[in-house]
């Protein structure tokens, strides 16, 4: 795996060796207070290189030889409007694309057009050990001929700024949260032959180690609780299910905790239903959705937020052979309703009907957040920009649409409505697992899900466009994204956490 650099903050003092890293405002402008050669070389460069100080532009040269320094990088941060959250990280993430192979640098904060203060030093930093993250595990021969590839060298950045002791605190936060997201990466790229459902329900479990009390439930005891909509998906694999509950107690005792549910599907064959062959590699990102929950439960157990927070994932494979289930298939799901299974593939909101309810029915939570890599319709509709919110409550909504822009996981928020729950009525049971052909597939999903959610303020984001595949960015190299971790710590931290 690739070596994650080591990041510090100190005080402003120019170093005498490494990378020295320059952030620049508008018009290129550079900070007070460099010694003449270094200031000299950096105009040079940026008049060289037409370095305007536009935000993410670069401009670089080789340091004068008595400075001691190797490189001076300059890095534009101007831009029309203040700089957010994803800013900073972008900021940070295009700084490490830029360190490649370099074993020390600095980041002098003090040019930027609005110089960052703790919290965005500190995103900075969490942008380059996000843009570190390398799936590389199966590679035999590690990287050499790419030319993107960043090599494994060990590499120390210092952030320079006047508050490091404050941007060190904030850090320590932001690495938990790092953590998450790389879990989350982790889990969605490891192929189904390696992550099968027992495998996925021990790395829950070692996270116990993290303060997080784990409960697995194997399949004798979904049977007891009657969740025959989620057994029937998983009837057609050799890889049992299992249902994982994560908690993290860190608000007051006694108070309701936030919960957030995820579809675990290690891998969707389609079952019987069954998908065609181009691409279908791709479904062993099908348990994208758990894996947010699972890395955002690490991020708020690793940051010790104050907080009671659940996570529950319902982990199964969709497989096929004589066991499968079959199309006209009816089962019986937790909540007492029946369901006529129309199409084996829509098999995701199947598996989430019983975890919402089940979650509700126990945790009586304050609201219910669900991901789910749950509808190829939510990419023809958003692509891979923004997840499809979905809600029976606007402050939720509302909440989620502000931690999207905040934190660059943007979400849009879809309908729901009677109209379109009329279109899931069963003909031989009481609904139907999918609605009428193609039209409005992503919103009938949903209508579906809400079935279960008896009433609690609830939304369902759909991140099958999101979670994986989604071109890769300053801060995100890899193919699973991790997409959620940062917007749902975001919704925690603002809105849900005693200060
Ligand atoms: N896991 C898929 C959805 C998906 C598609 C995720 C592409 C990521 C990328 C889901 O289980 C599925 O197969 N949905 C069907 C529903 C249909 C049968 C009503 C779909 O989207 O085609
Ligand atoms: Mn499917
Ligand atoms: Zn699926």
């Amino acid at each position: 795996m690739s070596i994650l650099p080591t990041i510090q903050f100190a005080a402003p003092v120019l170093p005498s060796s490494g990378v020295l890293v320059l952030l620049a405002g508008k018009d290129g402008a550079l900070p007070p207070g460099l010694p003449e050669g270094v200031r000299g070389a950096a105009e040079r460069a940026a008049s060289l290189g037409k370095f305007k100080g536009k935000s993410l532009s670069f401009a670089e040269t080789i340091a004068p030889a008595d400075s001691g320094l190797d490189k001076i990088l300059l890095v534009g941060t101007a831009s029309s409007e203040p700089l957010g959250e994803e800013d900073w990280l972008k900021l940070g993430g295009a700084i490490a694309g830029k360190l490649n192979g370099a074993t020390q640098a600095t980041i002098w904060t003090e040019g930027a057009s609005a110089a960052p203060g703790a919290r965005e030093a500190a995103t900075i930093g969490l942008g380059l050990l996000l843009r570190a993250y390398k799936f590389d595990r199966y590679k035999s021969k590690k990287s050499k001929d790419g030319e993107d590839e960043t090599p494994d060298t060990a590499l120390a950045v210092t952030i320079a700024l006047a508050d490091a002791q404050g941007a060190q605190a904030q850090f320590e936060t932001l690495e938990s949260v790092g953590e998450g997201v790389r879990l989350a990466r982790d889990l969605v790229n490891e192929p189904a032959n390696v992550l099968t459902t027992t495998e996925y329900a021990s790395r829950i479990e070692a996270l116990g180690a993290t303060g997080l009390e784990i409960e697995i439930l194997d399949e004798t005891r979904l049977r007891e609780l009657k969740m025959f909509a989620l057994l029937g998906v998983s009837q057609g694999s050799p890889t049992p299910p299992r249902l994982c509950i994560m908690r993290w107690n860190g608000g007051a005792e006694g108070e309701a905790p936030v919960a957030f549910v995820g579809k675990g599907v290690v891998f969707d064959t389609g079952g019987v239903s069954i998908k065609p062959a181009g691409g279908m590699e791709d479904m062993k990102g099908d348990m994208g959705g758990s894996a947010a929950v699972v890395g955002l439960m690490r991020a708020l157990a690793g940051r010790k937020a104050k907080v009671n927070a659940i996570g529950v994932v319902g982990l199964v494979e969709n497989a096929v052979d004589g066991l499968a289930q079959r199309p006209g298939d009816i089962v019986t799901a937790m909540s007492g309703t029946t369901i006529e299974v129309i199409n084996t593939d829509a098999e995701g909101r199947l598996v989430l009907a019983d975890t919402l309810w089940y979650t509700q029915e126990r945790f009586k939570p304050r609201f219910m957040v669900n991901l789910a890599t749950l509808t190829g319709a939510i990419i023809v509709a958003l692509g891979n920009q923004h997840a499809g919110l979905f809600s029976n409550n606007d402050e939720l909504a509302n909440r989620l649409l502000a931690a999207g822009l905040e934190t660059g996981e943007k979400v849009w928020r879809m309908p729901l409505g009677k109209d379109y729950d009329k279109m899931i009525e069963g003909k031989f049971a009481d609904i139907k697992n999918v609605g009428n052909g193609r039209s409005a597939g992503s919103i009938t999903a949903a209508q579906f899900l809400q079935r279960f959610v008896n009433d609690v303020p609830w939304a369902h984001l759909d991140v099958a466009g999101t979670a994986m595949g989604s071109p890769s960015n300053e801060y995100n190299q890899s193919w699973a994204s991790g997409f959620g971790v940062r917007l749902l710590n975001r919704l925690v931290e603002e809105h849900y956490e005693a200060r």
